[in-house]
């Protein structure tokens, strides 16, 4: 029996800090207002040369790093993200390729907020099945992108950032113990961006219509969020065979600090059961749950052998619980060292694409 193990962690945010006053200047707002409603404080918006694959590799590389392993060690890489580099290709191959993770297969999962959740499950059950043995799994936004600028009621949530976790296979219980996932399209319409899809393909009248922009009824998505995290994080225990007594931590989807309360009030737990940092970095969407946890992992607060639920929701509408318990690295020999793999990854990639280029060639004169 293969158990899947999270033996490595890493994280990632742009340099450039937007503060809730910053926002004031652009939309009628104020820091009150947003710290109240929200919990939010301030959030990290991606420069020009930054992308989700770009602070993904950077995420990537780190929890490599811990989990001692070569990019080329990995036999899958998931990536979940709402705003992906392009419809096509993923962004996980323009991560695999960064990284140079030659052996790995790669693909996006698209769950909205709930994506890490979906991705770190999609991860462990291949390792449980025995056709791999190592998965990276991402959550990455550059959400900024996408934000209306002049819609106060979006535009004061969301931040830009990766996480990611490196999951092997051993025989050692633990790592993760269940998950649970769910869905309902019918409330689609709550969280949207519907520009630039089969849909509604990119024209002037999109652009002029601002379907580009996300568009979200807050009121509903929060009263659905209350709803499910409670019930998510019950169901998942129980899938475990768990109590919550034998849980340390929660670690939800930092959205709104009052939505996490609920849940809070909602299974009865004190505030200090829950992993907070949403005041840094606002709502990351699919990177709030990994980015929560490596702060964690990082401070000390959560300890090899604590049991812990990550918790998450989102658009679609989309939710679903995951419990694991922490262990660690597994034990390994000498030392690697994933960021050298980055200038041959470089390298490999302009030769590949050199060599694709001659192959044209000579292929071209045969016809
Ligand atoms: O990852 C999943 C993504 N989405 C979410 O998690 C969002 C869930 N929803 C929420 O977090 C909250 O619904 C919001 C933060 C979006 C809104 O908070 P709210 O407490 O539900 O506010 P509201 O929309 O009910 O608006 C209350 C008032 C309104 O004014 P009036 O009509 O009472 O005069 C709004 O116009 O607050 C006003 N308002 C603002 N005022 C200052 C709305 N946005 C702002 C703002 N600054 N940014």
């Amino acid at each position: 029996m293969q158990y899947a193990h999270i033996t490595g962690w890493g994280m990632s945010a742009p340099e450039s800090v937007m503060t809730n006053d910053d926002l004031s200047k652009l939309v009628e707002t104020n820091d009150q207002w947003i710290r109240e409603r929200t919990g939010i404080q301030q959030r990290h918006i991606a420069g020009p040369d930054q992308f989700p694959s770009t602070l993904a590799v950077e995420a990537a590389v780190k929890a490599l790093t811990i989990a001692n392993l070569r990019p080329t060690d990995l036999d899958l890489i998931i990536c979940s993200t709402s705003s992906p580099e392009y419809i096509f290709p993923a962004t996980a191959c323009l991560i695999q390729d960064q990284l140079g993770a030659t052996k790995a297969g790669a693909f996006d999962l698209s769950a909205a907020c709930s994506g890490f959740i979906y991705a770190v499950n999609m991860g462990a059950q291949a390792i449980r099945s025995g056709s791999i043995k190592n998965a990276l799994i991402i959550g990455t936004e550059t959400l900024s992108r996408f934000v209306d600028w002049k819609d106060r009621s979006t535009c004061i949530l969301f931040g830009d950032g990766a996480g990611a976790f490196v999951l092997q296979a051993s025989d050692e219980p633990g790592g993760v113990l269940s998950a649970v996932m769910h869905s309902d399209g019918s409330g689609g319409n709550l969280l949207t961006l519907e520009g630039g899809g089969s849909h509604h393909p990119a024209t002037e009248t999109t652009v002029h219509d601002g379907k580009h922009y996300i568009k979200m009824d807050g009121n509903e998505v929060f009263r659905f969020a209350t709803r499910v995290m409670a019930s998510a994080t019950q169901e998942v225990l129980d899938c475990a065979g768990l109590k919550m007594d034998d849980i340390r931590w929660i670690v939800p989807h930092q959205a709104n600090i009052r939505i996490i309360q609920a849940a809070a009030r909602g299974l009865k737990l004190p505030m200090d059961r829950f992993i907070v940092n949403l005041q840094n970095y606002g709502n990351t969407s699919t990177a709030s749950i990994p980015i929560a946890m490596v702060e964690a992992i990082e401070k000390g607060q959560i300890q090899p052998g604590d049991k812990l639920v990550m918790v998450g929701f989102g658009a679609g509408l989309t939710w679903g619980a995951l419990a694991a318990q922490w262990t660690g690295p597994l034990p390994s020999k000498g030392h690697v060292h994933p960021e050298q793999y980055r200038t041959f990854a470089r390298l490999r990639s302009l030769v590949r694409r050199a060599l694709r280029f001659i192959e044209g060639l000579l292929y071209r004169r045969e016809l």
